[in-house]
């Protein structure tokens, strides 16, 4: 499973990149406006920390306008993935651009079905916000499982993007169905290191070592 970090905060995600650990990152409105940073400048910096698709997403609700603002944020750099509404427009929008070799990411999926039209529109990643949908009562995570067997019926190329991600639980329980790639806030990620049993060994291999009086090298 590929991991995405889910900020347009340039620090988290260089610290990240640095470790090894990202395949992609992803914006939206609301993490732009919390960056406090002009959507193209700051995506043209986190185009040129990671090497993989970084989704920025169009604000227009019209195809034209679709079109020439996805226009505007393909020049930003090559390895940008526009991200798209989940509206017939959106869609619209995402067939044309997926004809003509963009990388796409069609956002705020909450349904199997709207999926099934994601992938029949040709689009890279679908990105099924699983967090929201527990805010509501249900099970985010059985959303991932559903979309799963379909693309996994016919065979459809696009990626599974679990989105809307809040805790480790949900990123093992993703990786169990299968997603293609998980988006993560920065902070959800680094605590997928930690595990209380892996600090108390730590602390007792230490302590055990330096009794030892050794030294390595
Ligand atoms: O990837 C989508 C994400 O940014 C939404 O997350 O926590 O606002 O539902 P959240």
């Amino acid at each position: 499973m590929k991991f995405f970090v889910d900020t347009a905060d340039v620090k988290d995600i260089r610290e990240l990149n640095d470790l090894g650990l990202l395949d992609g990152v992803t914006t939206n409105p609301s993490l732009i406006l919390k960056s406090g940073r002009d959507i193209m400048e700051v995506t043209k910096e986190i185009c040129g920390i990671v090497e993989g698709p970084v989704s920025a997403e169009v604000t227009a609700m019209d195809y034209a306008e679709i079109m020439r603002e996805a226009d505007v944020l393909s020049k930003i750099a090559d390895n940008i993935c526009i991200k798209l509404p989940l509206t017939l427009d959106g869609l619209k929008a995402c067939k044309a651009l997926t004809s003509d070799g963009r990388q796409t990411n069609v956002t705020l999926c909450f349904s199997a079905n709207q999926a099934l039209l994601a992938a029949k529109a040709g689009a890279t990643f679908i990105s099924p916000f699983i967090g929201r949908l527990d805010d509501m009562g249900f099970d985010g995570v059985e959303l991932i499982a559903e979309i799963r067997h379909i693309y996994d019926n016919y065979g459809f190329d696009t990626e599974i993007l679990a989105a809307s991600i809040r805790t480790p639980d949900h990123v093992k329980r993703v990786a169990l169905i299968g997603a293609d790639v998980a988006t993560i806030p920065p902070a959800t990620l680094k605590a997928l290191v930690k595990h209380p049993l892996t600090d108390k060994g730590l602390e007792q291999f230490l302590a055990d070592w330096a009794k030892t009086g050794q030294k390595i090298g």
